[in-house]
């Protein structure tokens, strides 16, 4: 008789199963460690990482320069509190301010918490400068922002809300890229202050913003005085072959927020805003870890390695090579494959037959990690150290699976 001994991924699954919460739905492997655009699991199997922490780790996995940064400052401070002046965060500020519409920065640690920043500023905005006691958020339909209160209140999906009500006051939703819809909306609620949108929407099913859209709202956005907000959490820091997700619309927000990939992994978020509206105060708002010295120098090193490794042209020739054959899948498969679309690395595949789950888990069994972004789109965010090679061999296996899928 034998007796199996439990793996070790038998092992985290039964800790998970007895002590962690069950928020998410989970794929069935466990991740030990990555380099570059490759991570394994456990049981030593290995994977092409074409989600990076969902468009997080920017600078792939175990990249030199990040662990450099952060081992040293590890060994010099950690943390202190936003009491006291933190070199690293000044540094970051600047950097981000030098190549942005923004003058300021205030530094906390998610996306969620960005955004939450930018509706508290926004409120502000409204009380002192608007003289509105009531203030209104605009939002997109199919948005998302983030599972605080507030945050899931501005994301305008109904899934993630049902059961959290009641909501938080003050926003009302309009439909992306219909200038019209907005124009209705704030019609109908004149103490609209502010207007929150993603460049491209990344969760709701990899929808870019379209430019005259865009354009329509900033013009609209200044003669009303309403803030132009854009969340750039998921498209910012170079992803779309751009540094912001805004230069791909040719417009320029009044605040902006960012989180994901500017710590490469190391979590930080930040609120970016023009001089003007960076009405915040001492006591206003505050984040015990945000900015602190050691999330400072990750970002540091992710924007320092930015623009010394010329990932920003990476991201846009990957993403052209990755685009390239999307479109050829599309012209092999049009009863099955709907459209492409997205901005460089961040490319979605619609599908018309297919669950995008089923693709994603056929993908996961010949090692290549994908993402949906809804139930019928494919997600490819792979991080912006990927190389020509990996980008045609994890094309190579989503086509195998396109055809297992489709043909049988
Ligand atoms: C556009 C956008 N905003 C906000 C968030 C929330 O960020 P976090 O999970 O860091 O709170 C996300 C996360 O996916 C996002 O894609």
């Amino acid at each position: 008789m034998t007796i199996s001994t439990p793996s070790l991924t038998d092992k985290v699954f039964e800790q998970y199963e007895q002590s962690v919460m069950g928020t998410y739905g989970r794929f069935p492997i466990a991740l030990e460690r990555g380099r570059g655009a490759r991570v394994w699991d456990l049981e030593g199997r290995e994977y092409l990482d074409f989600v990076a922490g969902i468009a997080t780790c920017a600078l792939g996995h175990s990249h030199p320069a990040l662990t450099k940064a952060v081992t040293e400052q590890m060994d010099k401070l950690v943390h202190v509190s936003n009491l006291y002046y933190i070199p690293n965060q000044g540094a970051l500020a600047q950097w981000i301010t030098e190549r942005s519409v923004a003058d300021q920065v205030f530094f906390c640690n998610s996306g969620a918490e960005a955004n939450e920043g930018a509706i508290k500023l926004a409120r502000k905005y409204g009380h002192r400068v608007l003289g509105i006691q009531k203030p209104k958020i605009l939002t997109a339909h199919n948005s998302f922002h983030g599972r605080t209160l507030a945050t899931v209140t501005a994301t305008g999906q109904p899934k993630y809300q049902k059961d959290f009500k009641p909501l938080v006051q003050g926003f009302i939703y309009a439909h992306y890229n219909d200038f019209r819809s907005v124009e209705c909306a704030v019609q109908s609620n004149p103490d609209t202050v502010a207007i929150l949108m993603e460049p491209l929407q990344g969760e709701g099913g990899v929808t870019p913003g379209e430019p005259a859209f865009f354009q329509q709202l900033r013009d609209f956005c200044t003669e009303k005085k309403i803030l132009l907000m854009l969340d750039e959490v998921q498209v910012g820091m170079g992803r779309t072959g751009r540094l912001w997700g805004y230069e791909n619309l040719g417009i320029e927000p009044d605040i902006f927020t960012l989180a994901k990939a500017l710590g490469g992994g190391v979590p930080i978020g930040a609120l970016c805003a023009r001089k003007e509206f960076a009405l915040f105060e001492p006591g206003d708002h505050a984040s015990t870890f945000g900015g602190n010295p050691l999330a400072t120098a990750a970002g540091l090193a992710v924007c320092r390695t930015l623009e010394q490794e010329n990932l920003m042209e990476n991201a846009h020739a990957r993403g052209m090579q990755l685009r390239g054959h999307l479109e050829a899948l599309h012209n092999q498969y049009p009863a099955h494959i709907e459209q492409v679309r997205g901005w460089g690395l961040i490319q979605g595949l619609v599908l018309k037959s297919v669950s995008s789950i089923d693709v994603v888990k056929c993908a996961m069994a010949k090692g290549l990690l994908l993402v949906p972004a809804g139930p019928h789109v494919v997600r490819f965010v792979p991080p912006l150290v990927v190389t020509a090679e990996e980008v045609d061999q994890a094309m190579g296996i989503l086509s195998e699976c396109l055809a297992d899928i489709l043909l049988g």
